[in-house]
């Protein structure tokens, strides 16, 4: 049952077999059988051809024994789903060639319904039929993140169009993030009902926010894309980069798993969190290229750790990079899984 799943129950802060372990972005360019796959198909056409998506979500828990598949898709991909004319260009990211910037740009966001993506319930059926008591952990992007790539057109590190957006025409941001989390909810919705056994909500590139912009013009619209699963009884994990700022006001918006980055220990971000939260982290993805003994010294260090957290999934603090070696990431899971060992 997957309700049994170490994930599952590290995430509902119950006793666990080990510590369970999973990657943002096991699905992915560090596997050299992924990158046979994916030759000649576009990353867009690709999430929605449930025979790829099918194999290349396995293909990390075959190769590394992970204890939670996620579904290979992208946060942008809901988008394109309604109508967003954008693409995925290699090595940059999602890019939008009319970025969103007034009120008549609404008009190109219409509500996702199930009948939009009919390849995502089949990939998700077929997958939670092959992966038997590993969990899939379905996923979507959180308004604020995608709000930061349909503002500036494509990837930002300072997000200074959606500030400019945010506290120029609170209203149309406000109106903008409603759509945005109307179609990452029912993004969710969609896989879970379809038998994904959790679920994350990617708000990657948050931390550029105050608490008080967080609060102000981001933690509602996120609650509402959580809650539109709510009733469904999975785990919900909130994630973002450089959120340590945040932690609590992630959590309050309706998870059962807060994300943490390598920048805030488990401990603090226990301590930040207050009672009532799992854990999920976090590992420095730059530490896979550093020397197997110091390396494996911080996985068990992070595993030691989480025992005092009410509820620990190991992952890194972001996702694999391109270039890691996958035999690191197998090793790293057999470390996890024997130095957890109950
Ligand atoms: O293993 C997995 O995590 C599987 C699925 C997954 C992808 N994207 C596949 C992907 C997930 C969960 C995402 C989420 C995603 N996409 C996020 C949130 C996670 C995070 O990293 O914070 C974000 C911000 C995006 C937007 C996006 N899409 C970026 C930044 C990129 C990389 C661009 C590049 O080439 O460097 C993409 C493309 C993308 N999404 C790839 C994959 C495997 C690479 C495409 C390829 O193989 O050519």
């Amino acid at each position: 049952m997957i309700s049994d799943s170490p994930l599952v129950l590290a995430a509902t802060r119950q006793p666990v077999p080990h510590t369970p372990v999973w990657f943002m972005r096991q699905a992915g360019r560090s596997l050299p059988e992924y990158r046979a796959l994916r030759e000649g198909t576009a990353m867009l056409e690709a999430c929605r051809t449930p025979d790829l998506v099918t194999e290349i979500t396995l293909q990390p828990v075959r190769r590394h024994k992970a204890d939670a598949a996620i579904f290979f898709s992208d946060i942008v991909v809901p988008l394109a789903a309604v109508g967003v004319d954008l693409d995925i260009v290699p090595g940059t990211g999602p890019v939008v060639p009319a970025p969103f910037r007034t009120r008549a740009d609404l008009d190109r966001l219409p509500d996702l319904t199930a009948d939009a993506i009919p390849d995502i319930t089949e990939s998700v059926r077929r997958l939670v039929g092959e992966l038997g008591p590993t969990p899939l952990i379905g996923f979507a992007g959180a308004p604020f993140t995608l709000a930061s790539y349909l503002v500036e057109g494509g990837p930002s590190k300072t997000h200074e169009q959606t500030k400019a957006l945010m506290h120029g025409d609170p209203q149309l941001w406000n109106d903008l993030c409603e759509r945005l989390a109307q179609i990452s909810g029912a993004f969710l919705r969609v896989q879970v009902e379809a038998g994904a056994g959790a679920v994350q909500l990617f708000d990657s590139w948050v931390g550029a926010l105050s608490r008080a912009d967080y609060t102000a013009y981001v933690q509602k619209h996120s609650a509402t894309a959580l809650a539109a699963v709510a009733d469904l009884g999975v785990p919900r994990i909130h994630f973002g980069v450089g959120t340590g700022e945040l932690f609590e006001l992630m959590g309050a918006a309706g998870a059962e798993v807060v994300g943490v980055d390598y920048r805030v220990s488990l401990t603090d971000a226990v301590a930040r969190l207050g009672d009532g939260y799992a854990v999920q982290g976090n590992l420095d993805p730059a530490l896979l290229g550093a020397p197997w003994d110091v390396l494996e010294a911080r996985v068990r260090a992070i595993v030691d750790e989480g025992r005092d957290a009410p509820g620990h999934i190991f992952n890194l603090g972001h996702g694999v990079p391109p270039h890691a070696d996958p035999d690191v990431l197998t090793r790293i899971v057999e470390v996890v899984h024997e130095h957890s060992a109950r």
